[in-house]
């Protein structure tokens, strides 16, 4: 039925479908970023969220979820391993993110693509209601505002990339470079994370596209379509009060005793995918025991390094050399009694990640690509007591806003250690005056503050 006034659409719905060791169905949060943002966004607002539930070949009807309303696409086998291991994951995910490893162009992967964007456009054809606002999100539905437009030109439709948007000169080996950008500009607005990524794309456009563009506009025949930055962020009320519970408190505690209530904990939160920068951070980590400027017993590193993508070539590969080098650091450097890297291959419920954040004295985000990063966001969101240290990689575009996090290279190790041992070191005026800024500014620019920016911008038509 033509009834909903405001719809989000995604490749993932908020929750996959799962099944249990005891054969029954249950639902788990699913992983990552976007799922984080928009999940507080659409628990408050009265509209739809349109998405895949993670089961290969089930169809399911729409359903109710913690406020939400869930309308799931089906996705079969093959479509899940061409489409969304193949074009979305193995051939559009490295080539956003500087190529860091060799994207995959086949044309069955492409078909695919197309297939199933076609499908998620005609499932909000079907649900929105006449003029009604659709939200089409991230690099795998691409071209769902082309198709959205063609079947409903009443709509107005709105795209947000999560992940960074390449330079011309990468962009340019997608054999289908035409096609997803004319896809995406069947929207009115289109949003990225930072400024360089909406100027990205713009340069693109004006190559690859029959359009004008002036400034942030594009002119294609009678349509006008608008580009721009607008960064993402996290619900910062809700973490913080997550930190304030006695419960995730106590839990923090008992974390630090359970490691044996080390001088330093570290902390390494990230979906176990390549850009990042695991590596990095476990080599300039292993280096700084090696040399003895940290000691274990004195330190541990938490890297929780959550599953991903794991059919994946790439993803296969990152996971047998992660785990191979934890296994090496922990052989060369543990005690009985101490632990260098407490490794965990587990995705955690939130209040459980908030205590993790609390507990850590350093939090690494050490990313060689990252269209936001809101790990980064949420461990300042957790520290009330304006403690703790933040190395954040400045490749992530969470250090657009986090300037006075200690910004890092993660290809340089000798600098990544420097400003990994400037953060175990703060002292706690720094941290504070640091921390401080920090927490001023996401508790300024939350989730709700980017819908509503995005959502007005998109309405005001300027
Ligand atoms: C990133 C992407 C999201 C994606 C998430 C998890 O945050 O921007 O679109 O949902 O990773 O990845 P997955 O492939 O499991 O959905």
């Amino acid at each position: 039925a033509k009834e909903f006034d405001f719809i989000v659409v995604s490749n993932r719905l908020p929750v996959d479908r799962v099944r249990n060791a005891d054969g029954k169905d249950d639902w788990r949060r699913s992983p990552g970023g976007l799922v984080t943002a928009l999940g507080p966004v659409m628990a408050k607002s009265d509209g739809a969220w349109v998405g895949w539930h993670g089961a290969p070949g089930e169809k399911l009807d729409a359903f109710g979820h913690e406020n939400m309303k869930l309308i799931p696409v089906e996705l079969s086998a093959e479509e899940v391993e061409l489409y969304y291991e193949g074009f979305a994951n193995a051939t559009l995910w490295p080539l956003y993110h500087d190529v860091i490893a060799p994207p995959e162009f086949h044309r069955t992967w492409w078909e695919a693509y197309r297939t199933v964007n076609k499908r998620f456009a005609d499932a909000v054809a079907h649900s929105a209601a006449q003029g009604a606002i659709v939200w089409v999100q991230d690099y795998q539905l691409q071209l769902v505002p082309k198709y959205l437009r063609e079947a409903r030109p009443d709509l107005q439709i709105g795209f947000f990339n999560h992940i960074p948007f390449p330079p011309l000169e990468i962009y340019a080996q997608l054999p289908w470079r035409r096609a997803l950008l004319e896809g995406l500009l069947g929207a009115d607005l289109l949003g990225f994370q930072r400024p360089n990524d909406a100027s990205n794309f713009l340069r693109c456009v004006r190559r690859y596209v029959n359009a004008t563009v002036k400034q942030n506009q594009i002119t294609i025949g009678e349509r006008t379509v608008r580009a721009g930055a607008f960064p993402i962020s996290i619900d910062t009320a809700q973490i913080s009060a997550l930190a304030a519970t006695p419960e995730v408190q106590e839990r923090a505690k008992q974390i630090r005793r359970d490691l044996g209530n080390p001088k330093t904990v570290l902390l390494g939160v990230d979906r176990l995918d390549y850009t990042k920068g695991i590596r990095h951070r476990l080599k300039a980590f292993s280096e700084l025991l090696e040399e003895g400027r940290l000691n274990v017993g004195d330190v541990t590193l938490i890297q929780v390094a959550s599953p991903s993508r794991e059919r994946v070539e790439s993803y296969r590969m990152l996971r047998e050399e992660v785990e191979g080098t934890v296994g090496r650091i922990n052989g060369t450097f543990d005690t009985i009694q101490h632990t260098a890297v407490r490794y965990l291959h587990h995705s955690y419920p939130l209040a459980e990640m908030v205590a993790l954040y609390l507990a850590a004295d350093v939090m690494l985000v050490t990313a060689l690509r990252d269209g936001m990063n809101l790990v980064a966001k949420e461990y300042v969101a957790t520290r009330a007591n304006n403690d703790g240290a933040l190395v954040l990689s400045e490749f992530t575009g969470a250090a657009d806003q986090l300037r006075q996090a200690l910004l890092i290279n993660p290809h340089d190790i000798d600098g990544l250690k420097d400003s990994m041992m400037a953060a175990v070191e703060i002292s706690a005026s720094e941290s504070a005056r640091r921390m401080r800024l920090m927490r001023r500014q996401i508790l300024d620019h939350d989730v709700e503050r980017w819908s509503q920016e995005f959502l007005s911008s998109l309405r005001s038509k300027t």
